[in-house]
């Protein structure tokens, strides 16, 4: 039994210090834009998905979604959001392969986790992932009025789609105006 239990020891070290060395010298391939593995899908993706139902506090969203914050949330999204997630002229966005875990793409397969968990994973962001925290960036409200333009994507008012037809019409590298006045057109008419 003894010599049963030193194996089993020296197995688990064995084990540890492989799987240390393997990583501290370089075995793991660094690049974002290969193809998704086993241990990615299997068990990163359902211990994240875990680890937000756990975390993201039991809270209410505290605003209405009605048109206005539809379309708040929509201007936000258009300037922060599209160019990794998509948007209605560009449902497949510019940088949708290049990230490991890739950032999934809302416009064709639409955000279905709860409201309080959508919030917190764009408040803290996903930590080695390209998903940037904003709470630095947006305050509490544009944060909110985002989380549910994302919960209403697949079924927006035709006023919001319209309005985001044409602020998607423009650049998607623009910098966050969320209170600025709808873009009416595209870029192209402000000469
Ligand atoms: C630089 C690229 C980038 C930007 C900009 C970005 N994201 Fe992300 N986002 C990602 C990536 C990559 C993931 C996937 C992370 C993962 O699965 O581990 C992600 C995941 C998410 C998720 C979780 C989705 C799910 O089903 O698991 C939400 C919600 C989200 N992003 C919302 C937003 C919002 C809202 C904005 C803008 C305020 C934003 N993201 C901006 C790259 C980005």
């Amino acid at each position: 039994m003894r010599k049963f239990w030193l194996g089993f020891v020296i197995a688990v070290i064995i084990i540890f210090v492989g799987g240390f060395l393997y990583v501290r010298f370089g075995f793991v391939d660094p690049r974002a834009d290969i193809e998704i593995g086993h241990l990615e899908r299997d068990l990163a993706m359902p211990s994240l998905d875990a680890a937000v139902d756990r975390r993201a506090p039991d809270i209410k969203n505290p605003i209405e979604a009605n048109d206005a914050n539809l379309i708040a949330g929509m201007k936000v999204y258009q300037a922060n959001c599209a160019s990794c997630h998509g948007d209605i002229h560009h449902p497949h966005g510019q940088l949708a392969d290049s990230f490991y875990p890739r950032a999934p793409q809302f416009v064709d397969d639409a955000p279905d986790m709860p409201e309080n968990q959508n919030f917190y994973i764009i408040q803290h962001g996903i930590r080695l992932s390209g998903m940037p925290a904003w709470k630095p960036i947006l305050n509490e409200q544009q944060m909110w009025q985002v989380t549910i333009f994302l919960s209403h994507m697949d079924k927006l008012p035709p006023d919001v789609s319209t309005q985001w037809k044409n602020a998607a019409g423009g650049t998607t590298s623009q910098p966050s105006q969320p209170d600025a006045p709808a873009q009416k057109g595209h870029a192209g008419m402000k000469m």
